[in-house]
């Protein structure tokens, strides 16, 4: 059987070390050769590199492992890029979300100016590792995760349309886990889903177990007490904040009762609620960087002071094992049916047939086949061709070095009140972001 082998492209991340794990518990479904881990930032991901070498060695001694910053050894001889990369790191997420909230405006990683910001940023790493991938390995895969997928989706499909790359987002996959349980079901993979929108914007509108059952009105019904809320908490999006987000579902499902929402909408919904409960000097960024980053990185370190991954608390990230069926349906042709972000070539028949749309698919050797969702209603309609106009123009004023674009996304941003408030958001943003992105004119 052949094995594979991965390049981790942000190889210090945060959630490396739980891929890691994850992939050694799938062994069986994806045997695996060897494991680089590429960054440009040697120092961080010496940390992440030094932890995993010594428990591949302790726990997979037959996958060879390697950590470089050079592309050409990063990318020679592989099958498939894993990337996740955050281009500005924590340091530039913080002000993507506090600049913004200094005009009363949402500060989000992905949603609003933050994830205009971000995008801007992200799309020059992205099409990069692409790059390097189809230079050194013309054969390979890369499956992205790298935010904000809907932005740099949307750069793929008009700056690279022939690459071998698929967009995917773990949010339906967190909320899927959470319906699972709301029903009493073993996994979400009994359910079969029906959901059509954007990347971090999007609705389900039909969900069945395998007997063709409908599971749509209890979850309704649920969603409508209490959320995404269980008694099963999720494990990759535990902090209380994600438990606020669960809860606020509540709120964003009654705008159209008949589906269940992906919960970023409450950022376009209740823009005013969600600015009012944050806190402009301390936001996801610094929580992320005080609880995930500090114990990712503490518990590598001692790994690395005590020579042994044993009695480390670093575990496996199971929720990420969407990322081995994906590389499996490339892999062995599997067909299985997922979610991903993809163009919409007529799957949505009154929307823009070239938007980046998030649609199940299905996923096999060639690559994914949208499957067709029909028609999608008014209300979702408006609200999606103003957000996907947004995410064009951000790709336009990347490319184009357009100023007069990026103030256009800003200003269409449904979470953004007016022009001037969009260009004074926009001059800061560019001041703090002149190391990342093209010059504009
Ligand atoms: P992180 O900052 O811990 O890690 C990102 C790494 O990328 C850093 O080590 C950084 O040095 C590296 N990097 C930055 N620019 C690079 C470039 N041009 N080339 C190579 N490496 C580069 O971030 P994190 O919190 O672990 O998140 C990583 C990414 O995964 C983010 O983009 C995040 O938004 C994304 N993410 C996506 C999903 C999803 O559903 N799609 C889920 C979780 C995380
Ligand atoms: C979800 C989304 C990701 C996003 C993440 C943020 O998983 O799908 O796209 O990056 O949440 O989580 P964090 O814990 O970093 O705020
Ligand atoms: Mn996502």
């Amino acid at each position: 059987m052949k094995r594979f082998s991965i390049t981790i492209a942000g190889g210090g991340s945060t959630f490396t070390p739980g891929i890691i794990l994850m992939l050694l518990e799938h062994m069986d479904k994806l045997p695996i050769d060897q494991i680089k881990l590429y960054d440009n930032d040697e120092e961080r991901q010496a940390i992440v590199a030094g932890a995993c070498e010594i428990l591949l060695k302790e726990r997979a001694p037959e996958i060879t492992f390697e950590a470089t910053t050079d592309p050409e050894i990063a990318f020679t001889g592989i099958d498939f890029v894993m990337a996740h990369i955050r281009v500005g790191k924590y340091a530039m997420r913080e002000k993507d979300e506090k600049i913004p909230l200094k005009y009363g405006v949402i500060g989000q990683e992905t949603c609003g100016p933050g994830g205009i910001a971000y995008g801007m940023r992200s799309i020059g790493g992205v099409l990069e590792i692409v790059d390097y991938m189809e230079k050194y390995s013309p054969k390979a895969w890369m499956l992205n995760y790298s935010n904000p997928a809907a932005i740099v989706a949307e750069a793929t499909r008009l700056l690279r349309p022939n690459s071998k790359i698929l967009n995917i987002c773990d949010m339906p996959i967190g909320i899927e886990e959470l319906m699972a349980s709301i029903l009493g079901l073993s996994s979400r993979k009994e359910m079969e889903v029906k959901y059509y929108g954007l990347n971090h914007f999007g609705w389900w509108f039909d969900i069945r177990d395998k007997q063709g059952n409908d599971l749509l009105p209890a979850l309704r019904k649920h969603v409508s007490k209490h959320g995404y809320v269980t008694a099963d908490k999720s494990k990759q999006h535990a902090d209380q904040s994600w438990n606020n987000t669960f809860a606020k579902a509540k709120d964003v499902q009654v705008l159209d009762p008949m589906t269940l929402p992906n919960t970023y909408l409450k950022y376009y919904f209740y823009s005013d609620y969600e600015v009012a409960h944050a806190d402009p000097t301390y936001t996801r960024a610094n929580e992320v960087m005080a609880g995930r980053e500090k114990f990712v990185f503490g518990e590598c370190k001692k790994i690395i002071e005590n020579q042994t991954a044993e009695g480390t608390e670093l575990h496996i990230d199971e929720h990420a094992s969407y990322i081995v069926d994906l590389a499996r349906a490339i892999a062995y042709n599997t067909k299985e049916r997922m979610l991903l972000i993809v163009e919409n070539n007529g799957s949505l028949l009154n929307f823009d047939s070239t938007a980046m749309v998030e649609v199940p698919c299905i996923v096999g050797s060639n690559g994914p086949e949208p499957l067709v969702m029909g028609e999608i209603p008014r209300f979702q309609k408006g609200l999606m061709e103003q957000q996907v106009a947004v995410e064009k123009l951000v790709v336009e004023a990347w490319h184009e070095q357009s100023y007069q674009k990026l103030w256009q996304a800003l200003t269409l941003s449904k979470t953004v009140p007016s022009a001037s408030v969009a260009k004074a958001i926009l001059d800061d943003l560019m001041e703090v972001n002149q190391e990342f992105w093209p010059k504009l004119h």
